[in-house]
């Protein structure tokens, strides 16, 4: 069974490479699948993320690196996967993701979204999180992996 594990990734967290990891072992593959939004101003091109998270994810077979634009349940039906992977973190993440889950399966009644329970240690841990810290010249070596520390401090060093 293939599952697609959609998201903004910008960055990628160990809490992503937690799910990743963990729904490598779930499912026959993951495909990571970063939304390309030119509506939201990323921090990284979908291109740099892609790349980003194709590092991060290189030791694992089963699992691909793409993007996408529009809606998620299209680009599911296109890679002919039936199962959404999401994190959840703590209750307030809950609404939101029930909301997606619901509003996915009126748009494709086959399509099931799949919760992993994020590991407890990372339950506070977003990448509007990182980039905060990071901004302000805070460590993220304990949040991010270290391809992803070095392509903020690069961003946010060429920006001054
Ligand atoms: O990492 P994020 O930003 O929480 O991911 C949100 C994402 C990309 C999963 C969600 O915004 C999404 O699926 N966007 C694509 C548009 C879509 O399918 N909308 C209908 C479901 S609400």
């Amino acid at each position: 069974m293939i599952a697609i594990y959609p998201g903004s990734f910008d960055p990628i967290t160990f809490g992503h490479l937690d799910i990743i990891d963990r729904g490598a072992k779930l499912f026959d593959s993951v495909i990571v699948a970063v939304l390309s939004n030119p509506s939201k101003k990323p921090l990284f091109s979908v291109e740099q993320r892609v790349e980003q998270i194709r590092y991060c994810t290189s030791h694992l077979a089963n699992v691909k690196v793409d993007s996408f634009t529009g809606l998620t349940v299209d680009y599911a039906k296109l890679r002919d996967a039936k199962v959404l992977l999401r994190g959840l973190r703590v209750l307030s993440d809950f609404e939101k993701e029930l909301q997606m889950a619901h509003t996915n399966s009126t748009l494709w009644t086959e399509i099931e979204t799949v919760f992993l329970a994020t590991a407890k240690e990372y339950s506070f841990l977003s990448s509007s999180v990182v980039k905060e810290i990071a901004q302000f010249g805070g460590a993220i070596d304990h949040l991010v992996p270290a391809n992803i520390v070095r392509d903020i401090c690069n961003y946010y060093q060429n920006k001054t």
